[in-house]
């Protein structure tokens, strides 16, 4: 009902206004900031397609270790025959690491955020961009729960400000949840949705709402698993095969959970609960305990499961709940 599309096809290749000189031909210059995780990934992504890449952080070790993954996964991707050594090669030299943001995104067309999932730490992050940024760059976040709303109205662009959600492992994933803020425009989006199929990805596009399409039903399916594990319903492993075996899940709820991180998935559920009112959406007291204690998931090595090097299983505490 509420399904806005934009009314450019993402396939026209030729779209401009007379504000924003982005067209999809001649963009080729992206700004990354923040190269954690989700960072190096696609800044990987960009590269191995052709883009130039400015990878950004305020930590020199994170870029460090952001261009030695990089590395690792192309290695990947030659042993698999996805890549030449010399597209490898290529790809590592189309990358160029800055601390400083307003350097590294000098001639970006589009830059994506991709720094820690705090709210003050994004939007002091787009105030610089909307700066230094020339006046038709694209501003992206990869947020998995921030407003993209309130994101873009801390600049004087919010039709150029969208989500671009990318998936962990960014280099393996297809999907892409390309967010609308209430005043991305549908040239912006257009422009976007062409620039993922660009790099292989498949683009998704949805309104922007607490927790998009895909941690609004993520989120409250792992919060569900941790209330039947709450309420001695079944054990850990139990609750995992059932969605494993049963729904045809590659992986289960509360194993999903350490991976993501359960402070993670708390913060989603907050975003959740306080976006829409509703007490469905608050975390189940188990998992608000786990958090408080420091029992974080695979990060930390305890979670629903136990984590030993590449050794994993059930935690002690839920070993004898069956
Ligand atoms: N990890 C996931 O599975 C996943 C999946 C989808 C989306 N996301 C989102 O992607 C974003 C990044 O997540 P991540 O897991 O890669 O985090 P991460 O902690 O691995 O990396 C964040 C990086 O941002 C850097 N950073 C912090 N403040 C900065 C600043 N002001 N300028 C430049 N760099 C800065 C940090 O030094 C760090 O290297 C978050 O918004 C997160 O919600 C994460």
């Amino acid at each position: 009902m509420y399904n806005i599309h934009c009314t450019i096809k993402h396939t026209e290749k030729e779209s401009i206004d007379k504000n924003c000189k982005t067209t999809l031909i001649n963009m080729k210059n992206i700004a990354v900031i923040g190269a954690g995780t989700m960072g190096n990934g696609i800044a990987h992504a960009f590269a191995q397609f052709g883009f130039q890449v400015a990878l950004i952080d305020v930590s020199p070790e994170a870029l460090a270790k952001a261009l030695s993954t990089i590395e690792k996964n192309l290695d990947r991707q030659v042993k698999k025959e996805i890549l030449t050594e010399e597209e490898k090669a290529d790809a590592l030299k189309r990358i160029s690491t800055f601390k400083n943001m307003e350097h590294g995104v000098k001639n970006a067309e589009l830059v994506i955020e991709a720094s820690t999932e705090n709210p003050q730490v994004k939007l002091s992050i787009f105030r610089d961009l909307d700066d230094f940024c020339e006046e038709g760059t694209i501003l992206a976040t990869n947020t998995s729960s921030i407003s993209i709303t309130k994101i873009a109205s801390v600049t004087r662009r919010p039709d150029r400000v969208i989500g671009m959600h990318f998936m962990n492992p960014v280099p393996i994933m297809k999907l892409v949840e390309i967010i609308k803020g209430y005043s991305t425009s549908a040239q912006t989006c257009s422009i976007i949705m062409s620039l993922a199929e660009r790099i292989q990805k498949t683009p998704v596009e949805v309104n922007d709402y607490p927790g998009f399409v895909s941690n609004r039903i993520l989120m409250p399916m792992i919060n569900e698993a941790i209330y039947t594990l709450y309420e001695g319903v079944a054990g850990v492993e139990e609750i995992d095969s059932v969605m494993k075996l049963g729904m045809a899940h590659p992986m289960g709820p509360l194993h999903l959970a350490d991976f993501i991180g359960l402070d993670v998935c708390k913060a989603i559920l907050d975003v959740l609960y306080q976006g829409f009112g509703n007490p469905k959406y608050a975390p189940c007291p188990l998992l608000v305990n786990m958090v408080t204690a420091g029992h974080l998931g695979v990060k930390t090595g305890q979670g629903f499961y136990e984590y030993q090097g590449k050794e994993m299983m059930v935690a002690e505490r839920f070993r004898n709940i069956s």
